[in-house]
């Protein structure tokens, strides 16, 4: 139930386990629709057995609605086994047709149950053949049968001491216990008994005991080289410590991940290196185009690093949603580098498109922030974002961190591509490691003007963010955020688009949300976005900007101002997002939503 905890927020619709000891005959299932604490109460009200081995599951609906019958675990036909799965059997459709030829009966709606069915037929099969139960060769064997994404984890009442896990396209981790082990979605699962992890390939089968872990491929053969891991933040990393929710936990936390994910990427002379990236700076000098691939938060934190990376390094940067990419036929070449950002490092769409860039001869870097994870184990190299666990569902300190990694790569390639001066770099470097103490004062100073203004714009019903060159992807941050969180309408875009049509929604008291760029440096930008502001207040709108402290201009058409401190125009995203996040998060809670596990969203969309 702990591991279950931590997962939760991959996944909230239902839960469920199965536990096997020695002595019993059949699998003993609890299953419940709904968070957690319902299957907790179902437990207390019908308690289960001691058990030696146990799955359990927490569900986010791809295959039959939320419901007790559809939450996993599911059954075998005789009830030996149960299994849970986490992705999409695409086959299950017939798959099941032949099963119900036999006389096999369904009562989920779920391709799981499918699978559960399947295996059960498949190990009493194996009985009949060798006189003896072996469900981790007919976990292989059902693997071989399955088409789509899944990892599968089964227990068998015959075999009490084993867990037998399989992926293919969806994640699984191993933790390795002392006298136990254990099978994970990602490391948040186990991390409380260990740190001592490892990874399972692509198309691997693996087999628990107490005191054993045997990983094979899907046709038995033994792996032996699997890949270990210390996981490297604390159990409690993933508690809420006292905060009344993570969301609120993790934006405190942004002043940190930008901390950490710059800690120990500059050697003495200042020079950055980026130790982990396993590209030669040969390689890089090569490199004539860079393509970012990503979704989400994840990619507006790719668009600030096209802003900065072209005006650093002078090569060409794209952008591209991942679930776009692969099926617009990109031009991919060995000298372009893709970069696929990802907090998770499993999400599928981001996984494919990163496939189909390597297939294509083209080199990955992945930007993650989650070790063992399928992204970067995929990836010819990789970055870590150092934002540590990343629990409530929208993306925070996950961004910035992001934000951060592109920043370092950025002048990385303009230092061994000698587009910029040692000194040029160096200034900037010092620059970023201002950033922590600025965010840190915008989360000081403005959560009291940040939370008035939620108040105020309770009631509204949709909301307008404009942002202009880095404030653009901000823009569509703060809006994404409040979507995610808030429930409400919004629409982030381009400011200099206001004209060619949003504009037109723009009615009395429509909120505006203005991301307006310093008036130092980049003044025409300045200029330009303060005239927005202006056209949106002549028709009646509401604006609440994101600024430089003490902007005059904005004092004077701003209804409400979110300062920020002083900082070059490149680097403002990290902290201008930062009133954005609590403003979203800030509406949700007075609107009384769960602001950690939004209505309809998982963590990890592991799914295509
Ligand atoms: C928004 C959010 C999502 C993710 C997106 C990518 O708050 O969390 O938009 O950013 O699903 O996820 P990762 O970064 O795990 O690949």
């Amino acid at each position: 139930m702990q591991g279950l905890k931590r997962l939760e927020y991959r996944g909230y619709d239902s839960a469920g386990v199965a536990l096997a000891a020695p002595g019993m005959d059949k699998i003993a299932v609890r299953k419940k629709a709904g968070r957690l604490v319902n299957l907790e109460k179902e437990i207390q009200r019908s308690p289960l057995p001691d058990a030696t081995v146990a799955i359990g599951h927490t569900r986010w609906a791809t295959n039959g609605e939320p419901s007790d019958v559809n939450a996993h675990p599911h059954m075998s036909a005789d009830g030996h086994i149960a299994l849970i799965h986490n992705g999409i059997i695409e086959n299950a459709n017939t798959l099941k047709f032949d099963l119900q030829a036999e006389g096999y009966t369904f009562v989920s709606g779920t391709d799981t149950e499918v699978a559960a069915k399947l295996l059960g037929k498949i190990a009493n099969t194996i009985i009949t053949e060798t006189g003896h139960p072996d469900l981790f060769t007919a976990v292989r064997r059902m693997a071989r049968m399955l088409s789509g994404a899944f990892t599968i984890l089964a227990v068998d009442s015959r075999q009490p001491d084993i867990v037998v896990g399989a992926r293919h396209d969806s994640p699984l981790v191993v933790g390795l216990g002392k006298g136990e082990n254990f099978l994970g979605s990602d490391v948040a699962a186990f991390v409380a008994y260990t740190k001592d992890a490892m990874e399972l390939g692509q198309d691997q089968a693996v087999c628990i005991t107490n005191r054993s872990v045997t990983v094979t491929d899907f046709t038995g053969h033994e792996i032996t080289d699997s890949h270990r891991f210390t996981v490297d933040w604390d159990a409690s990393a993933a508690e809420k410590g006292g905060w009344p929710s993570f969301m609120d936990k993790e934006i405190h936390e942004d002043p940190a991940a930008v901390a950490d994910t710059l800690l120990g990427r500059f050697a003495e002379n200042g020079d950055i290196v980026l130790d982990e990236v396993r590209i030669s700076p040969e390689v890089f000098r090569s490199i004539d185009k860079i393509i970012v691939v990503a979704c989400g938060t994840a990619s507006y934190a790719g668009m600030v690093a096209k802003y900065a990376i072209e005006h650093w390094v002078r090569i060409p940067v794209e952008v591209e949603l991942a679930h776009e990419f692969r099926y617009r036929d990109p031009i991919l070449t060995p000298r372009t580098l893709v970069v696929a950002i990802s907090q998770s490092g499993e999400t599928m769409d981001t996984l494919m498109a990163l496939r189909h860039a390597r297939e294509q001869g083209s080199r990955v870097l992945a930007i993650c922030n989650t070790q063992g994870s399928s992204i970067p184990r995929e990836s010819d190299a990789v970055l870590y974002t150092h934002a540590g666990p990343e629990i409530a569902v929208a993306s925070t300190k996950a961004f910035v961190a992001q934000v951060v990694a592109a920043y370092l790569l950025g002048l990385y390639f303009a230092q061994v591509k000698g587009t910029m001066f040692r000194d040029e770099i160096h200034q900037i470097v010092k620059q970023l490691k201002a950033m922590p103490k600025k965010i840190q004062w915008v989360l000081d100073t403005q959560s009291e003007v940040v939370e008035k203004a939620a108040k105020r714009m309770l009631n509204a019903r949709s909301f307008l963010f404009l942002g202009r060159h880095v404030g653009y992807p901000v823009a569509m941050e703060g809006a994404l955020k409040l979507k995610e969180v808030a429930y409400t309408f919004t629409e982030g875009f381009a400011a200099g688009e206001l004209k060619h049509g949003p504009i037109a929604l723009v009615d009395e008291g429509e909120p505006v949300v203005v991301i307006v760029p310093s008036a130092r440096g980049r003044n025409t930008l300045h200029n330009k976005v303060i005239s927005g502001i202006e056209e949106v207040k002549a028709r009646g709108a509401f604006t609440i900007v994101v600024a430089e402290e003490g902007d005059p201009d904005v004092e004077r058409y701003a209804d409400m101002v979110f300062w920020r401190p002083a900082c070059p125009t490149l680097l403002s995203p990290l902290v201008d997002v930062v009133p954005l996040q609590m403003f979203a998060m800030d509406m949700a809670t007075l609107k009384g939503y769960d602001v950690d596990k939004p209505r309809n969203l998982a963590k990890s969309v592991t799914v295509e």
